[in-house]
């Protein structure tokens, strides 16, 4: 495998304030880096802000100060936000620094010589927002199609990069490397844009429209357009013109971005480093939106989730645990309060905080404190078998970008040793004197604790800290990565609850002022919303005795599991069920069917003598709501 790995955020517009996609993409790139870490790699990691353009100068126009200015105090609360949120970036890129602006000039000039650019009369409707010129068809009723602005008429002179001529090579490229576009849909997104003509990179802008950006060196008249000089910062951050060595020990880069800048990293960015005879990136990975209910979150809508809060109330790791656990790498995810309160119950307190406590009490009551001594060989139980696979597929999932997965699998080996420690009782075994076993049983659940906090350390890094202090590890030993590295003997410092539980907030009353009659047979949104549903997936199934029509299932419910009986007998085998994703209501009152007990009703259509199950269109988690 890889062992050096150059992963990159994009660099942010500098007068923005930096929200929870922001936080998003820059804790993604931290988590990448430091498990690579964990694994041993070498790593740079880079993240920066943007600060030329026409928005920046508008924006220091309107709050009557210089640009640079203006940009030297906007970029503190990036970095501030970056530090509180235990961001350890190698590098931060700001595009207004000499480093960053000699190299963009140098560029310029050279593919300047080799023809790569010339001058051309342009006319063309363009967008101060988004910085972007569009054609009259791109339109949409006269305002810009993708911010929905009005756009302004513009003829000049201007500089173009001769783009255009590597399109057919750049779909050969994209084609030929099923890794470079990634996810698979964006990979197709981008070779369906670049089915229709590519045209040239207008990259120039006339100082007296803008005169906030870098020269162009070959004429004094005009500036650098801000796309151009931004995409730069991933290679002169690293060396690129001024220390060959440490470049060419980097790059290629990942560029993890947001799905609004495909076309900017998949197209014109792979164009320039052609024209510049420079390898491609190794990989750009477009996640998808932090959504606030529906809707994309953003600042003109004012529904931005501020992601120091949301630290500040419950904890930075647990929010960066959140964001990591949550989001499907490439899929859109909703953000609310609710849903972190739920996965932070379900997984940090109930799962990973009551196996730290419940472990360290034992240890403290039935082995005096101290890491027990297993007995005999202790290399093959079944915590440390499960443990030495899901190294190699953590790795695996990492290096495919499949972070939820990854860390999903790390909190199964947490739960799977909960139910360790229930099936061996080691209460039982303390009371009957068996100290063996109970040596045993109590060495493994800690030695999993430790190798755990190792792993999701780059996710958690304060609190799988605490893991370490409360098992009384010392640092030498913590960062051993193989079974039985916890010495027995070793002194444990129990102390407070890693995370204790949260409430949910209640729901707040619907404000219905004007009570509506609805129509007979019509209900509203409050007593639909009283109907939980959730996905869930068939763990097990077996026919219930003397009831042909019944089957009875365990079910996977996300944070929990639960039995529940089904009248879908004669429609499907016991084999049939195993591994489904169901829907299923799951605030139903249990009942008793033909005496077994039922937790919850699936959903099924039926037409006449068929029955379906009701399914997700695409795989999802179990426990996901359905609303
Ligand atoms: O585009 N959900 O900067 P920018 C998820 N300066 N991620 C989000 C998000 C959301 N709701 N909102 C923003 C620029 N992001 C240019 C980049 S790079 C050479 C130049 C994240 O400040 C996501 O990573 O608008 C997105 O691509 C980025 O912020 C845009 O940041
Ligand atoms: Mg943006």
């Amino acid at each position: 495998m890889e062992n050096r790995f150059y992963v990159t955020t994009p660099i942010y517009y500098v007068n923005d304030e930096p929200h929870i996609g922001h936080a998003y993409t820059t804790i993604l790139a931290d988590v990448l880096a430091q498990l690579h870490r964990v694994f041993g790699d070498e790593v740079f990691f880079l993240t920066g802000t943007d600060e030329h353009g026409q928005k920046l100068q508008n924006a220091a126009v309107k709050n009557k100060r210089e640009p640079l200015d203006y940009c030297d105090e906007m970029v503190m609360r990036f970095k501030k936000t970056w530090r509180k949120l235990h961001i350890k970036n190698d590098d931060f890129i700001r595009t207004t620094e000499e480093r960053h602006i000699k190299v963009v000039s140098e560029i310029l000039q050279r593919i300047y010589d080799r023809g790569e650019i010339y001058s051309a009369e342009y006319e063309g409707w363009y967008c101060v927002h988004e910085e972007r010129f569009w054609t009259e068809k791109d339109l949409v009723e006269g305002n810009c199609p993708d911010c929905n602005r009005p756009v302004t008429k513009i003829t000049e002179m201007n500089y173009f990069f001769k783009m255009s001529k590597y399109q057919n090579w750049l779909v050969d490229y994209i084609e030929k490397n099923p890794d470079f576009i990634q996810p698979a849909f964006r990979r197709n997104e981008v070779l369906g844009f670049l089915k229709k003509p590519l045209g040239d990179l207008c990259i120039s802008r006339p100082k007296a429209r803008l005169s906030w950006g870098i020269e162009l060196p070959f004429d004094r008249q005009y500036v650098c357009y801000v796309w151009f000089d931004a995409l730069i910062n991933y290679i002169s951050a690293i060396g690129y013109l001024s220390d060959d060595k440490k470049f060419e020990s980097w790059w290629p880069a990942v560029h993890l971005i947001g799905k609004d800048i495909l076309t900017t990293h998949a197209v014109y960015w792979p164009c320039m480093l052609k024209a510049m005879d420079l390898p491609q990136p190794k990989t750009i990975f477009a996640h998808g939106w932090w959504l606030v209910g529906e809707t994309k979150m953003s600042k003109s809508l004012g529904n931005v989730v501020k992601p120091l809060q949301l630290a500040d109330k419950y904890g930075v790791d647990a929010f960066r645990y959140f964001l990591m656990r949550e989001m499907t790498l490439g899929q859109d995810s909703t953000y609310s309060e609710e849903s972190f309160i739920s996965r932070y119950n379900s997984d940090l307190a109930n799962d990973l905080g009551n196996l730290l406590s419940r472990t360290l009490k034992m240890i403290q009551s039935y082995t005096d404190g101290k890491i027990p001594a297993p007995p005999g060989d202790n290399s093959d139980n079944e915590l440390a078998r499960r443990f030495e696979k899901l190294i190699p597929e953590t790795r695996e999932k990492v290096a495919t970008l499949k972070l939820n997965r990854a860390v999903e699998d790390i909190l199964e080996l947490v739960r799977a040793t909960n139910r360790y420690i229930e099936k061996n009782k080691p209460w039982a075994l303390a009371k009957k004197g068996e100290k063996e076993k109970l040596g045993r049983i109590l060495y493994n659940a800690a030695e999993t604790l430790r190798l755990v906090s190792l792993l999701l350390s780059p996710i958690m890094p304060e609190k799988c800290k605490v893991i370490q202090d409360q098992l009384g590890l010392q640092d030498d030993t913590a960062g051993n990565l193989a079974w039985g590295g916890l010495k027995p003997g070793t002194s444990i410092k129990p102390g407070e609850g890693l995370f204790p539980r949260l409430q949910q907030p209640k729901a707040e009353a619907i404000n219905m002022t004007e009570k509506e009659e609805l129509p007979e047979g019509v209900i509203g949104f409050e007593e639909f919303g009283k109907v939980k549903m959730r996905t869930a997936r068939v763990l097990e199934a077996e026919k219930v005795p003397k009831a042909d029509k019944l089957l009875k299932l365990q079910i996977d419910l996300g944070s929990e599991k639960r039995q529940i009986v089904a009248g879908i007998a004669e429609y499907y085998t016991p084999e049939d069920m195993i591994g489904k994703n169901l829907v299923v209501v799951s605030n139903l009152k249990p009942a008793k069917i033909r005496g077994v007990d039922s937790n919850g009703m699936l959903l099924a259509a039926t037409h006449g003598k068929k029955l379906v199950l009701v399914t997700t269109d695409h795989d999802i988690d179990p426990g996901a709501e359905i609303s």
